[in-house]
Parts: structure tokens; sequence; C-alpha cells
């Protein structure tokens, strides 16, 4: 795969409160592990971990120090990457499927921009103060996940595009967006979730016990 796939675990997993995510174990192996096994196919891997935290043996992936936000790792490993594609993607999202992945590429190869999205399951609403307000239409929304994939020199764009004018973003699609860029949508999978909070952990484990990608 003629790509360059850039993975932000540089966040100190403050949410879930074990330390930075890239090292968590899921069913024996860490984030990191399970993002990279993914990817596996990929001719360039590049990892952002939190500063100061000492690079793992035996990965194959280069690791650059991230920055102070996600935004701010993903740019500097995009100042890194060496082909006309990248995928980026979250190390708390172990589990990618390589159909997911295919559908980004191929749309990305087609676009210039792709991310995979979800209709969302549940009601949206807007609250009042503490009460209920104003009810969202979920069938006008999308849950947006990663990886998401652009050519290169457009995603430099986007993120040199944010850094002037002061965006900050929490995916490279709305980078993309704010430049003027359309991003296509193709189809995510429930599965590629983000283990956010201690409950994700439980049903990440009773995953990794039956995934094949
Ligand atoms: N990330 C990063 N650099 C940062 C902040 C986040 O590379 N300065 C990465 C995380 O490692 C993660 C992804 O961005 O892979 C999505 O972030 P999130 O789920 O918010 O992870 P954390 O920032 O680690 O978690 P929290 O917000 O709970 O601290
Ligand atoms: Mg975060």
């Amino acid at each position: 795969m003629e790509v360059s796939v850039l993975i932000p675990a540089a966040g100190r997993g403050e949410r879930l409160g074990l330390g930075p995510k890239a090292f968590l174990k899921v069913g024996g192996k860490t984030l990191l592990e399970w993002a990279l096994g993914a990817f596996a196919q990929a001719a360039e891997v590049l990892v952002a971990l939190p500063p100061g935290v000492e690079a793992p043996k035996g990965l194959r992936a280069t690791f650059l120090p991230g920055g102070e936000t996600r935004q701010a790792s993903v740019a500097r490993l995009l100042e890194a990457a060496n082909l006309p594609l990248v995928l980026v993607h979250d190390v708390a999202r172990p589990f990618v499927s390589q159909d997911l992945l295919e559908r980004v590429l191929k749309a990305t190869q087609a676009t210039g921009a792709a991310v995979p999205v979800l209709p969302v399951p549940d009601t949206l609403v807007r609250p009042e103060g503490e009460g209920y307000g104003e009810v969202v239409s979920r069938e006008a929304l999308r849950l947006v996940q990663t990886p998401q994939g652009f050519f290169t020199a457009l995603l430099r764009e986007a993120h040199a595009y944010a850094r002037k004018r002061g965006l900050l973003a929490t995916d490279d699609a709305q980078l993309v967006r704010a430049l003027g860029y359309p991003v296509a949508l193709v189809p995510g999978e429930r599965t590629a979730f983000k283990v956010t909070y201690p409950e994700d952990l439980a049903l990440a484990e009773a995953l990794a016990r039956v995934w094949n990608g």
C-alpha cells in the first residue's frame, strides 16, 4: 500500500485515567500494536508519542514527539510523511477492518479526501439549561471515525491554513473542509469505535477475543 499512515498517539488518555492509550493493553496487545497490525501493508507508518516518552522497541514504525493537541501531533507527522497519500488514524481505535481501510483508500484515491461515518443511533437533544430542549434531527447527522484519507499535499495545505487562521479541530477532515475542499463520506464500522471511557475497555476486551480484521 503506497501510503503514509500517520498515527497520533500523543494524547494523555485523561478520560480513561490509565495513562497514554498507546500503551494500554487489550487482549494482550497494546493499542499501538493493534493499530500497527491493521496497517501492516502500508509502505510507511509514522507515530506521534507524548514528548519524553521512550519509543517502544521492535515495532515497524517511525516515532516522533507529538504536540499539545491532536492537531499539532498530526501536523508534526505530516511534515515527516514521504508519500503522496496519507491515512490519519487515532491510536485509540484498535479495530480497523481491511474492508474499512480499502473503502477509505479507494475513495481517497478518487477524490483526495475521504472519511468513514456512521448514522447516529440515539435521539439527540440541545439541552435548555438543565432541561430537555430542542431535538436535533439525527437523520441529518453522522458520527465521524478514522482512518481518514487525504492527498498529502492537500492535508498539508489545510493544516497550514488552520495555523494561519488559528483554527483548532478534533479531526483532519474539518480542516480540509475549512479550506473549501470537499470531503467524501464512506460507510464506517461500529467496531472502529474510539476507546475513550473506562466502559469502552470492556467492549474492546470482548471484541479482541473474536476479532480477525
Ligand atoms: N492525540 C495526540 N496528541 C495530543 C492529543 C491527542 O496525538 N496532544 C491523539 C490521541 O493519542 C488519540 C487521538 O488523538 O489517538 C484522539 O484523541 P483522544 O481520544 O481524545 O485521546 P486522548 O487525548 O489521549 O484522551 P483524553 O482526551 O481523554 O485525554
Ligand atoms: Mg483528547
